[in-house]
């Protein structure tokens, strides 16, 4: 197993010729990368929560949550329960270990970047694909570093780099 994202990903590109697509099997190796990605989505979800209605009766932490009233499900909340994510300030994609979506120990729906249930978002390996394969050419084509200490965001409800994030990109000369 890769120690960095960087190794992973020139162990792949090792087993390839040059210019040659990304395959499938490509991204199943890309396992770290991919828990850096969760464990991004997961302190700082895109979606930050969705509606749902009760088709029931619910009883819920001592409140009743009636038959067909809207109930509001925050991504963030979920996420930052230090009962089911260990110290959820820290970042941390070994959490991510030994199941692809979700913490081993943790209950179903824990980790809810993507929904949960019958709406979960379909497009979830689209997104996964997207995110490796964007991932590799980013840590095999460029450096780059921090402009200046940009440590929070706000919400326009996606989140936004509070200062706009701005880098330092160069282009490496042999990836
Ligand atoms: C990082 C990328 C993405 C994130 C974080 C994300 C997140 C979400 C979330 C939280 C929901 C609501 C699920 C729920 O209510 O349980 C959703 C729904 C949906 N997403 Fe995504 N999504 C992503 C990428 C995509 C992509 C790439 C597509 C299509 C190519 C897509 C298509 C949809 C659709 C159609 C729904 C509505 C599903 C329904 O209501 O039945 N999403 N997504």
């Amino acid at each position: 197993m890769a120690a960095t994202t960087h190794a992973e990903h020139e162990e792949i590109a090792r087993s390839k010729q040059d210019g040659e697509a990304l395959t499938w099997e490509d991204l199943t190796k890309m396992k770290l990368t991919w828990r850096v990605a969760q464990e991004t989505l997961r302190m700082v979800p895109p979606i930050f929560g969705s509606f749902r209605r009760a088709l029931e009766d619910i009883e819920f932490d001592g409140y009743v949550i009636p038959k067909g009233w809207q109930v509001f499900w925050v991504a963030s909340v979920t996420h930052m329960d230090g009962s089911i994510f260990h110290e959820p300030a820290r970042f941390e994609p070994s959490r991510f270990e030994n199941k692809s979506s979700s913490p081993a120990t943790a209950p179903p729906c824990s980790f809810v970047a993507f929904g949960g249930g019958p709406r979960i978002c379909p497009g979830i390996e689209f997104a996964r694909i997207e995110t490796l394969v964007m991932m590799h050419h980013l840590v095999r084509q460029f450096r780059w570093k921090l402009c200046c200490k940009e440590d929070t965001f706000a919400r326009d409800p996606m989140p936004t780099p509070l200062h706009g994030l701005p880098i330092e990109i160069e282009q490496k000369t042999s990836p």
